[in-house]
């Protein structure tokens, strides 16, 4: 592959924000290039989100790449919260006209990046020991060691959507950036099985022994979580040890028709919620998860970086199409609005469906009046259900 010397858009992070940003520029004519640091087989390993809200899903048609999405995908119009013994749906339809969309991380990032291919698009991988230069001038350049070799690309902006362990965030001057920061006491084990779902929807369970979750890829992949301790690794937990326990998770009918195999991906997510301050630095803008991480109990993580790269992209669009810059000016301020919002439900819903080392009796009849109220409250479904499906951009 050639690699140019210059480029307009140097996008650090082949993910999900970065590959969708890229597609998105390349079809509006502006050229760009991508770094991984890790192989595609690595990227395409990992198992994330499941959840679209409706403008990610736009944002894909928008970039051309939704024809599997669309045919594959399922739409959810509601979803259960298992607790104290009864399931009570969020009937997201009812409540806020929209629906989401299950179709997971790994099949988007893999259609994003036929997309690229099929675009002649430059996506280089393995691409080691990234690093910006210059970004608080109009001239940034970014280098690169494949081998041996550094290379180097000149560009007019620099774009990190390199994830939350990304070198993008970190070169911002210590005094400029604040972070804000706040760490559970407990992470999510995953499995992932060939089995059929035990529900069409999804299924978030409270419960004395913590929380659960019951997803879905498809009608013949499930996704299942369970609450764990931070001190727990996958070694901890055997195939069996994990379908029991989240059987007691679970209501009793539910329990009795799981359907359990052997797991084919199984792994320890920690929760974590995080926000950076400015997203932009002179010419470099951060987006997604470098920028900010939510727990995934709202299911918001990829959607906010999707609603990061609407801002970002059009932003772009309107500085060298149209020769304005305000998009860009107002990036950071406009993405850190709406990336709150995603913090303050992800939080809520993380607070109302675990079980926290410290909880009291207090603390549980809290939950649970919550949860009755929730579902006695038309209103209250209504805020779950417009901040479930996305906010608007
Ligand atoms: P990433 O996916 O982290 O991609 C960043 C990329 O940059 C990676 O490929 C990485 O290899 C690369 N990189 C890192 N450092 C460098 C470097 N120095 N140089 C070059 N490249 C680098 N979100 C939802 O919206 N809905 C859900 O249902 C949901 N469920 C989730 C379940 C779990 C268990 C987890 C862990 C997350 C979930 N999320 C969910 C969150 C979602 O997965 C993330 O928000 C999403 O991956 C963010 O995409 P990104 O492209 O910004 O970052
Ligand atoms: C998933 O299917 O991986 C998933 C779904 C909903 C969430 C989190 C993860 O809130």
């Amino acid at each position: 592959m050639d690699i140019p010397s210059r480029t307009s858009v140097c996008i650090i992070g082949g993910g999900p924000s970065g590959l969708l940003l890229s597609q998105l520029l390349h079809k509006r004519g502006i050229d760009n290039i991508v770094l991984e640091k890790h192989s595609r087989d690595h990227v395409l390993s990992r198992i994330r989100a499941g959840v679209l809200e409706h403008g990610f899903t736009e944002l894909m048609r928008e970039a051309g790449v939704s024809e599997r999405m669309d045919a594959e995908g399922e739409i959810h119009d509601g979803f259960f919260i298992a607790h104290d013994g009864r399931m009570d749906r969020v009937d997201l339809k009812r409540f806020s006209g929209q629906s989401v969309m299950v179709y997971g991380q790994t099949e988007v990032t893999r259609d994003l990046y036929d997309a690229r291919d099929a675009m002649g698009g430059i996506v280089i991988h393995e691409a080691a020991d990234v690093q910006p230069h210059d970004i608080a001038t109009g001239s940034p350049w970014v280098t690169w060691r494949k081998g041996d070799e550094i290379q180097r690309i000149d560009c007019d902006f620099i774009v990190g959507a390199d994830g939350f362990h990304g070198v993008s965030r970190k070169s911002i001057p210590k005094d400029v950036l604040r972070e804000y920061e706040k760490v559970y006491p407990f992470g999510w084990l995953g499995v992932l099985s060939r089995t059929k779902p035990v529900n069409e929807e999804l299924i978030y369970a409270n419960h004395e022994r913590g929380f659960a979750l019951c997803s879905l890829r498809s009608q013949v992949l499930s996704r299942y979580y369970i609450q764990v301790p931070l001190t727990d690794s996958v070694e901890d937990w055997s195939d069996e040890a994990f379908w029991e326990e989240l059987r007691k998770r679970l209501p009793e009918d539910v329990a009795a028709r799981l359907e359990t195999g052997p797991s084919i991906e199984k792994s320890v997510a920690p929760l974590r919620s995080f926000v950076a301050e400015p997203m932009r630095y002179g010419n470099l803008f951060l987006a997604g998860d470098s920028a900010h991480i939510v727990p995934p109990t709202g299911a918001r993580g990829l959607n906010t970086a999707a609603s990061d790269i609407q801002y970002l992209y059009h932003g772009l669009v309107d500085h060298y199409l149209k020769g304005d810059s305000t998009g860009l000016e107002d990036y950071s301020a406009k993405a850190l609005a709406r990336v709150w919002k995603t913090q303050r439900f992800s939080w809520w819903l993380t607070s109302l469906l675990h079980r926290f080392p410290d909880t009291t009796d207090y603390d549980r009849n809290l939950q649970r009046t919550e949860l009755e109220y929730l579902f006695s409250s038309d209103a209250a479904q209504t805020v779950v259900a417009e901040n479930y499906v996305g906010l608007p951009y």
